[in-house]
């Protein structure tokens, strides 16, 4: 029997997608929402691969405020709305600032105009522990203060959560929880779904499986000056499956009427710091391939460390990562050689 509808805007993107995947195996029915800006449409195919069902889609620009209430009109019989539209490459939105809060809170904005127009109680915010800027203290709880963060694209995570807190706090009978996600990466098992940069990628692990697959010559290492134990910055990277099973039970606590508060934030990590030289050295030895590498300067924007402490997530979602760093290497090899057919 179903669980009812949920609509996933952007479930055709990297997270988006494997979390219709866990959504559609709890049973929920789910809808996708995506203007495939930068995404496939063929993951739909994949999505049914994996699960047997195929989810509805509507290609839609949810920043237009007509399209947006045209297609939550025509689905107002969901239960709950899980938001990963977004325009997400940090550089770009620093060179593109206006583009880029434009998109992102547009999008945002119609969403819970039309959540709270259509009554569909349950909203889900793909934010980011980019929101937490460079902490001094470590690992990172809920708690600490978010602080203006180095790029629109960051930035514009920290305005979509002072957003939402306002709207929950003036229409009670509404329910929102945003999820700060450290460094995603990692694929399906199958191999069907994955990550597909658009161009070169900026971060770390596309970067790696190309230049192991040939697309790419070379990866730069941004540093190896921090006070770290190799010199190379510290992240807390999480599988996208794991990160993904986040969303069902964020999703099931809201249904449930389990929240404390009608807006609730978690920090989604593994609560374990890896250096990027972790990285490519689990990469070796987990491919048995060669990464050509060099060490240039430091990027600007990055921080010399952040992990996540997922205490509040386990205790009150009932979730905890369950996969290592060499699962999401290896998943996210296979998808990148399953997706180049090499
Ligand atoms: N890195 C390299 N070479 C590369 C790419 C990355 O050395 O070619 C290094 C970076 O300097 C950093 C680490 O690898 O130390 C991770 O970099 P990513 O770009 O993969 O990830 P970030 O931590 O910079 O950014 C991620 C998300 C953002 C989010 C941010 C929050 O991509 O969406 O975490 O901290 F905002």
């Amino acid at each position: 029997m179903s669980r009812g509808k949920v609509i996933v805007t952007g479930g055709c993107g990297y997270i988006g997608s494997h979390t219709t995947v866990e959504l559609i195996n709890n049973e929920f029915e789910v809808v996708i929402f995506d203007d495939l800006s930068n995404s496939k449409e063929f993951i739909i195919d994949r999505i049914y691969q994996i699960t047997g069902v195929k989810p509805i889609f509507e290609k839609v620009d949810l920043s237009n405020p007509i399209e947006a209430d045209m297609v939550y009109k025509k689905h107002s019989d969901a239960h709950s709305i899980i938001n990963f539209a977004a325009f997400k490459a940090v550089g770009e939105s620093v060179e593109k600032p206006i583009m880029y809060y434009k998109n992102n809170l547009y999008t945002l904005i119609n969403s819970i105009e039309a959540q709270k127009k259509y009554e569909i109680k349950n909203f889900i915010f793909s934010s980011s522990a980019t929101v937490y800027g460079n902490p001094d203290i470590l690992p990172i709880t809920e708690k600490f203060q978010t602080k203006r963060a180095f790029s629109p694209y960051g930035n514009g995570k920290k305005i979509a959560e002072e957003i939402l807190e306002d709207f929950n706090k003036a229409f009670s009978n509404f329910k929102t929880i945003s999820l700060r996600y450290f460094n995603p990466i990692g694929a399906h098992e199958s191999g069907l779904i994955g990550e597909l940069p658009n161009g070169v990628p900026n971060n770390l692990l596309p970067y790696v499986t190309q230049c192991a697959a040939g697309v790419l010559k070379e990866l730069q290492v941004f540093g190896d000056d921090y006070n770290t134990k190799d010199g190379t910055p510290i992240r807390d990277y999480i599988h996208v499956v794991d990160l993904a099973k986040a969303h069902v039970k964020a999703l099931e606590r809201m249904i449930l009427d389990n929240m404390e508060d009608n807006y609730e934030v978690y920090n989604l990590g593994t609560g374990k710091g890896v250096t990027v030289m972790d990285v490519i050295n689990t990469f070796e030895m987990v491919t048995n391939k060669k990464i050509n590498y060099k060490i240039t300067h430091r990027r600007k924007g990055d921080v010399q460390a952040l992990y996540a402490s997922s205490e509040k997530a386990k205790n009150n979602l009932d979730w905890e990562a369950q996969l290592s760093l060499k699962d999401m290497i290896e998943t996210s090899w296979n998808w990148e050689k399953s997706y180049r057919c090499i």
